[in-house]
């Protein structure tokens, strides 16, 4: 594994241009995380974003959803795993899962995948250039975990996994508040 600096050029750009879409609207910025079965990694990071942005005044907290590629759990909680690890940290988790749209760009400013695989596939939907500037890979967030190139799909791991996804997570989305704060 490569040590990259954090959070890197095109995670940096990405924010920008999402920024300036949502303050061309003024508005605050919309933000969807995006997995394969969004029952793990996104609604946890949905969530825990939404947890740690609950003391900004409302014209500057974001938007949030997740969504997944894959479409066999769609409309089921979290994995009941995820929500355990995650009620430890003081998360509650509610989203249900859905399938990303073409859309989905249109109508939120940061689109953030968690691996490689995701980002791809973000690649491949996205329906114009502007939109496909708009993606990043929130691995590119945890800067202090310098190696990490994904977060990595928990659902065959042991609890061990899970919990390392919300290490991550929280480095992440704390970097992500202080780059969509500024
Ligand atoms: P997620 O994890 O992408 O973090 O939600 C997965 C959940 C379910 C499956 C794959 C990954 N699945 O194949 O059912």
């Amino acid at each position: 594994m490569t040590k990259v600096v954090k959070p890197g050029v095109n995670a940096v750009n990405a924010v920008d241009n999402a920024l300036r879409k949502a303050r061309s609207e003024g508005r605050p910025v919309r933000i969807l995380f995006v997995c394969l079965g969004n029952i793990c990694r996104s609604p946890a990071a949905e969530g825990m974003m939404e947890h740690i942005c609950r003391d900004l005044p409302s014209g500057q907290r974001p938007e949030l959803d997740s969504a997944g590629f894959y479409g066999g759990h769609a409309g089921d909680l979290p994995d009941r795993r995820m929500r355990m690890v995650a009620s430890h940290r003081g998360l509650v988790l509610t989203h249900r899962s859905r399938t990303i749209h073409e859309s989905d760009f249109d109508y939120y400013d940061l689109i953030l995948g968690m691996d490689d695989h995701n980002i791809s596939d973000l690649h491949d939907l996205a329906p114009t250039q502007e939109a496909e500037s708009r993606i990043a890979r929130m691995s590119d967030f945890a800067v202090n975990y310098p190696y990490a190139d994904c977060v990595p799909d928990p659902y065959y791991d042991g609890l061990d996994g899970f919990e390392n996804v919300l290490n991550l997570l929280e480095d992440a989305t704390s970097t992500l508040k202080s780059m969509i704060c500024k």
